[in-house]
């Protein structure tokens, strides 16, 4: 499967329905989606069978997961025996694993690590040598991938997808202003799912795995403490005599937002009291009297807090291509010329400077809504100036 072209398509597809951009021209092919939300689009792509419309039976669903379980390579033997016992979980899970990727390399787009080497070709991130690292990107596709799956899970099951979990059966009733209906989403399974499948590939015992269970938790609650409330109304004519809400995940492009943010913010924890001990900040945050360096000398610092990312190693510059690190350098990387930011030549080129050529762009253009619900496009192209990495 080619992840890259996939995301890119995706990104292209967006910005045209979102700018609606002007005359183009030529027009060889005709794009239609039936759906404009960007959730769609990352949830419909070719290999997702957990589209709600068009997902085919149940047993259709776990005979291909059945597949699934064997095909995807690097399974710990827990998670492989998990598989067999939940092949429909499990396949969903996978899928979590596969948004959570492309929401990392979305969030990363602009920076020196953009998340492609997490794009395997056996389709395991786990697998590439960056996992088993400790730098804040590790921290950010931990958690990134916990909250995928979480997010995967939580919504197939609220589709009736699989087989042991429905909705949360704890929204029932009326309340004040509304009445609970729908189908509120099982946060709590899908918490306990990810718990098992994903916290069972860590022993736990020294720093590094520490540091994945905590991150893995970081990732949970970014789904779980977000959900939102949704309602509808019901009465004549658009009045809303009666109000029934349910509770939904957030949208995954707000958690991969939250998460980027945590990104900026994660904190060095330090392998101190290797056996046995618990993640230390690096940093005490206390501030230092004398009182308290007499004290501090005894006390150990405080542990980080649950929602925040932590590390334990400095990252590399991300420059060249590091195959200790698991990472393919910034060489052929798009840059802007203009731009001061991390994507700007300078800082993405690391000072090697960079090249410049005429390339063929294709963008689907003209789009247009047809009642309903679909939206069609043309196809343009247009030449553009681009800078590439040396
Ligand atoms: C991400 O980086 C890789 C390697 O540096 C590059 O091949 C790929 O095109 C980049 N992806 C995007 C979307 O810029
Ligand atoms: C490059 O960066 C500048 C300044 O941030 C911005 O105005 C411009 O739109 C960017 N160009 C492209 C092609 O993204």
């Amino acid at each position: 499967m080619c992840w890259p072209a996939a995301v890119r398509c995706a990104l292209v597809i967006l910005v045209s329905l979102s700018t609606l951009r002007r005359d183009g021209n030529g027009a060889s092919a005709i794009y239609t989606s039936n759906d404009m939300s960007k959730q769609s689009l990352a949830d419909n792509r070719p290999g997702s069978s957990l589209d709600g419309s068009g997902g085919g039976a149940n047993g259709e669903l776990s005979r291909s997961s059945r597949t699934i379980c064997r095909s995807f390579p690097g399974l710990t033997r827990k998670q492989l025996q998990q598989c067999r016992r939940a092949p429909d979980v499990v396949a969903s899970a996978i899928s979590g694993i596969r948004i959570a990727v492309d929401e990392c390399a979305n969030q990363m787009r602009d920076q020196r690590w953009n998340c492609s080497n997490l794009q395997t070709k056996n389709g395991n991130p786990y697998t590439n040598v960056m996992m088993t690292r400790g730098f804040q990107e590790t921290a950010f596709a931990y958690a990134t991938i916990s909250a995928g799956v979480l997010y995967q899970v939580t919504r197939a099951c609220s589709m009736g997808q699989l087989r042991t979990c429905g909705c949360d059966t704890r929204f029932v009733g009326d309340e004040v202003d509304f009445q609970w209906g729908g189908c509120s989403h099982d946060i709590q399974f899908g918490t306990t799912f990810v718990e098992s499948f994903l916290d069972c590939k860590e022993k736990g015992r020294d720093m590094k795995s520490k540091m994945n269970l905590h991150n893995n938790g970081v990732g949970r609650i970014a789904v779980a403490e977000y959900a939102v409330k949704k309602c509808k109304c019901h009465g004549m004519s658009g009045s809303c005599e009666v109000k029934t809400c349910w509770m939904q995940t957030p949208h995954f492009s707000e958690v991969g937002d939250r998460l980027l943010v945590k990104f900026h913010e994660a904190k060095q924890v330090v392998a101190r009291n290797n056996i046995g001990g618990n993640l230390r900040l690096a940093d005490d945050p206390t501030p230092v009297t004398a009182d308290s360096q007499r004290r501090r000398r005894r006390k150990r610092p405080p542990s980080p807090p649950k929602d925040h990312l932590v590390f334990l190693e400095e990252s590399p510059d991300f420059c060249q291509a590091d195959p200790g690190v698991g990472t393919l350098g910034t060489k052929d990387r798009y840059c802007n010329r203009t731009s001061d930011g991390p994507n700007g030549c300078n800082s993405m080129c690391c000072g090697r400077g960079y090249n410049i050529k005429l390339e063929r762009k294709t963008e689907w253009c003209n789009c247009k809504f047809h009642w309903c619900c679909q939206v069609k496009c043309r196809q343009c192209s247009q030449s553009v100036w681009v800078n590439t990495c040396k």
